[in-house]
């Protein structure tokens, strides 16, 4: 009997499946403590529902199980396709599934016991830190091993942004998360006072350039172009942005510590390279948007389209705010305001949540071995409720943001303060609750996908499709 070739699909369809499940974890998350934010009463005095704790459990499942389970789930699909090889080592590959499931799972209980190190995105303890490592070197090693094996002599472009993804995140996590153990569940920072700032704020600013934003790049370059039918706009473009974007990114941190005891000029730096991060930002933005010239009418009735192409305009919009508010004199208003907030959320809803959502839903007919979605008439539902729940999140922490900052600053004529703090937040309150509203539809349409792609895979025979155009392997 004859063997043919297949691509690994296993390992693609178990991410994309946790990309669903644990989106849907962390964004209840997000909903409960955006009620708490309204009615602290929420965490019933119990320590491990408590704000403080149930924060950055939230940051981690919706960055790094959800977001990143679904880089793990597209860079896999799409190196394979476009290197029309299979990956290069299927038990690496598990091992990089189950090992990133052992951290989410370990994130999720010691999180609310507590267990931090104190460094936003980089909470998780010691021997947490080096299973991400070695998972993360085993990624790598899977994703380049696959790209050195091709068959194509070409790398395609998409593969450029996940690779940078991979390599930087490996330097920033490695640099940033080195220090000495204390206890199994307590460790000091290898660096001190403001050095330790800096480089946090170098590790912060840059998951936000390589995780959330060039990753999800590789997704905009494979997934765009296939659901529209369409060619790259430019692909000259698309490689000169490349560059520019990742030389860019590295220096643009200081613009989290501006007015601190960070030196002046390197506070001037980061706002100088973070102005210049909106040219390369907008060069993908348009490169990807411009995919569609001559298929416009597709966005019409593919709700998946409409996934991809909306989260490209929130991706512009976040990037456009961004460089703004890294001039200092707006930062003087924004932080610490609710303004910092709308615009994060603004690039992980719209941004961040719809590529991946739409890049999901492409692949899981694929990986089911059918047509399309269970029911296409759901995904529409999901992006509409989705849509609604993102502009009501943003619109209400831009506006509490602004009255925030403006409220602070006020003085009288005799130099004291117009308010107390307390003023500020209960002229918030109406605001809180509003994005609590956005957030709640946010998640239903989280849930919509979750039972679409339950459904869809539901008696499905798992698919491994047939490396196309090559030599049998054995006859
Ligand atoms: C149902 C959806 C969501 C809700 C209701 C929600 C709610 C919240 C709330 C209430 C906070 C704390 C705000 C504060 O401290 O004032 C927060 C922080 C945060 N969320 Fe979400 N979130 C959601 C989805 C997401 C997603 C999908 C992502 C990323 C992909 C994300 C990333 C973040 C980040 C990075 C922060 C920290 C922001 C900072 O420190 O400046 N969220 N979220
Ligand atoms: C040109 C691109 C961008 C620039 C120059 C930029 C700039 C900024 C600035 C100035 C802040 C506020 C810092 C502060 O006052 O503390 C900020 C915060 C943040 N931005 Fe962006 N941004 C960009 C794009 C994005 C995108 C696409 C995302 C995707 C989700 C994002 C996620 C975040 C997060 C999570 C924070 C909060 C960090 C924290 O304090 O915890 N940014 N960004």
């Amino acid at each position: 009997m004859e063997q043919v070739e297949h691509y690994n699909y296993k390992v693609v369809r178990q991410f994309a499946i946790a990309t669903v499940l644990w989106g849907a974890v962390g964004m209840l998350v997000g909903v409960l403590i955006a009620a708490q934010l309204a009615w602290p009463a929420l965490n019933f005095d119990i320590a491990w529902l408590s704000y403080g704790r149930l924060r950055p459990l939230h940051t981690n499942a919706v960055i790094f199980a959800f977001g990143i389970s679904g880089l793990f789930a597209t860079s896999y699909y799409v190196v394979q396709r476009t290197c029309q090889v299979r990956l290069f080592s299927d038990r690496l590959a598990a091992f990089t599934f189950w090992g990133w499931q052992a951290v989410i799972v370990a994130a999720v209980i010691t999180l609310p016991m507590g267990f931090t190190r104190g460094k936003e995105y980089a909470e998780l303890e010691w021997p947490i830190s080096i299973l991400i490592a070695l998972v993360w070197v085993a990624y790598g090693v899977v994703f380049f091993g696959t790209l050195f094996k091709r068959k194509v002599k070409h790398i395609y472009v998409a593969n450029w942004f996940f690779g940078a993804y991979i390599i930087a995140v490996t330097i920033l996590h490695v640099v940033n998360a080195a220090s000495m153990p204390a206890t199994l569940t307590k460790s000091y920072s290898a660096y001190a006072g403001v050095q330790d700032a800096m480089i946090q704020w170098w590790y912060g600013h840059n998951a936000v350039g390589f995780i959330l934003t060039t990753g999800y790049l590789g997704m905009v370059y494979y997934f765009i172009p296939k659901q529209a039918e369409r060619p790259v706009y430019s692909y000259r473009l698309s490689i000169v942005h490349f560059w520019a974007l990742i030389f860019t990114y590295m220096w643009a941190g200081p613009h989290h510590l501006h007015y601190t005891a960070l030196p002046d000029w390197t506070q001037s730096i980061g706002m100088v390279f973070s102005l210049i991060l909106l040219a390369p930002s907008w060069g993908g933005m348009i490169n990807g948007i411009m995919t569609l010239s001559g298929a416009w009418h597709k966005l019409r009735d593919d709700p998946i389209l409409k996934f991809l192409i909306v989260s490209l305009s929130f991706y512009g919009m976040s990037t456009f705010e961004g460089p703004m508010m890294s001039i200092k004199t707006v930062n003087a208003l924004s932080h610490y305001t609710d303004w910092g907030i709308a615009h994060v959320h603004s690039g992980a809803l719209g941004w961040v949540g719809f590529i991946t959502m739409g890049s999901i839903y492409y692949l899981l007919p694929r990986l089911a071995g059918k047509q399309a979605m269970w029911s296409t008439r759901l995904v529409e539902v999901h992006f509409w409720v989705a849509t609604i729940g993102v502009v009501l999140y943003i619109a209400s922490m831009w506006i509490a943001g602004v009255m925030q900052g403006l409220m602070w600053r006020a003085v009288n004529a005799d130099g004291t303060l117009t308010y107390t703090f307390v003023e500020g937040v209960k002229a918030t309150y109406p605001y809180y609750v509003i994005r609590l509203c956005g957030g709640v539809l946010y998640l239903s349409g989280m849930l919509l996908m979750a039972w679409n792609t339950f459904q869809t895979l539901r008696d499905s025979q798992p698919v491994n499709a047939r490396i196309p155009g090559l030599p049998l392997a054995h006859a």
